[in-house]
């Protein structure tokens, strides 16, 4: 592809989401922060995170993801939107936001089964069956018919929340083996009734949460999800290409009005942060949740470590735009924008995949996590503190507040705000 060069770049052309239109099209990622209140309130903290961010012009922000009931929690200290007195925190974040000319979307989210309970204080987890959850160890309770409902209008209330603080939309987390995520997978869904079974009915819930969030923002809201790409459960009856792309297409004709592309749950391994796993292990032992875990599981780590980060290294190396596979069949069935997540860091990587036409915008995660500026820098041609994949931050999720944890590029990127 030619250098398009800076001004012309598809990068900097606005998108049109629903009925919103973003100024470029380089977004931030989901990044859980451990940031909040015990109790999911905004923080100072968590607003130094996001304001550099913004002040880079990033177009659209899509938070860390926030649970919407009690229930729903998966880590320390994220964002909570069960609640009315959550509102004056989220209309500060939104105020930063827009103060900066960018848009910021809430990520909406329940667990389900990834989660420790006994962590969070809870008796159990719950999902769409009894299915043991490998990585963590958690064997959640099927929920019972009341308990959907009660999530489903959980959504929708946070959902309007957001709007009443004067975010820009929302984002359901329908990825990463969550809850959503759960009910559509077959492996996961064992379930008899209008919940499990046939497509229809695992896609259910999702459809019932986008039904109840569309009543409580209108049409004018722009509401879109985060979806996988694939599963990546081999063995197990996990969701392929094919059919997650379906799930959208049903999503799309309801109203929806945008799609993330990711890829993968806890128990696929690290597909959803391809990189190096390392410092990853070493991170998650020594400030991440890893004293959470059973005695067995810290003993395995605790020995096994170098030897999981070898394999880890091998399945999971990092390359740019590593979801662009299941992307562009997404982009091939879909009129609504799709937007593919997954490695990127360079101008010259994003531009391509939006003009091969393989996604209409990417997001980054760890890159911004790392560059704060990034969208800025992209636009100036500067070099910024570059991210290394090493997958320290998402160690950290739980234990510490978000950041990069890489020395080097932290000192580079502590710099650079100083
Ligand atoms: C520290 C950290 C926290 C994350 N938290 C979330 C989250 O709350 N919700 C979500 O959907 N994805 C979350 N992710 C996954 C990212 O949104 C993204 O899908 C993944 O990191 C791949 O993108 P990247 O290569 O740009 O980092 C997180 C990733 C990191 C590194």
């Amino acid at each position: 592809m030619e250098d398009p060069g800076i001004g012309e770049s598809i990068l900097f052309q606005p998108l049109k989401i629903g009925k919103l239109e973003v100024a470029g099209r380089v977004f931030k990622a989901a990044t859980s922060e451990t940031r909040a209140t015990e109790d999911g309130l905004v923080t100072e903290e968590l607003l130094e995170f996001y304001e550099p961010i913004a002040r880079a012009g990033t177009p659209l922000i899509i938070t860390g993801n926030m649970w919407v009931h009690r229930g729903g929690r998966s880590t320390a200290r994220q964002v909570g939107v069960d609640h009315d007195d959550k509102i004056p925190g989220l209309r500060r974040w939104a105020e930063l936001t827009h103060r900066h000319g960018s848009r910021i979307f809430a990520q909406l989210n329940h667990c389900g089964r990834q989660v420790i309970p006994e962590a969070m204080g809870m008796d159990h987890a719950l999902s769409a069956s009894n299915v043991k959850e490998l990585s963590l160890g958690t064997k959640p309770r099927p929920m019972t018919l009341v308990e959907i409902r009660e999530v489903v209008a959980a959504f929708g209330a946070a959902a309007w929340r957001c709007k009443e603080a004067g975010f820009d939309g929302v984002q359901i987390h329908a990825a990463h083996g969550y809850l959503v995520s759960q009910f559509l997978t077959p492996h996961t869904n064992r379930r008899k009734d209008d919940y499990g079974g046939s497509f229809e009915n695992r896609l259910r819930l999702l459809m019932e949460i986008y039904r109840a969030t569309r009543d409580r923002v209108g049409s004018d809201f722009p509401v879109i999800i985060k979806l996988n790409g694939s599963d990546s459960l081999p063995l197990r009856k996990g969701l392929k290409p094919d059919e997650l792309v379906e799930i959208a297409l049903a999503m799309e004709k309801a109203g929806l009005d945008g799609v993330e592309v990711s890829i993968g749950h806890y128990e696929s391994g690290m597909p959803v942060v391809r990189g190096t796993f390392g410092r990853f292990f070493r991170g998650v032992m020594s400030d991440g949740t890893g004293h959470q875990l059973s005695t067995f599981r810290r003993l395995a780590m605790r020995i096994g470590w170098p030897l999981f980060a070898l394999v880890f290294n091998l399945l999971w190396w990092h390359y740019q735009g590593f979801n662009l596979k299941y992307a562009r069949r997404f982009k091939k069935h879909l009129s609504m924008p799709v937007i593919s997540v997954g490695g990127f860091r360079t101008r010259q990587k994003m531009e391509e995949a939006i003009a091969d036409g393989l996604c209409d915008a990417v997001s980054c995660a760890r890159s911004m996590v790392a560059d704060p500026l990034l969208y800025e820098h992209l636009q100036t041609g500067e070099t910024g503190p570059r991210c290394v994949f090493c997958n320290a931050c998402i160690a950290r999720v739980g234990g510490q507040p978000v950041d990069c944890y890489h020395p080097e590029v932290r000192a580079a990127k502590d710099r650079l705000l100083a």
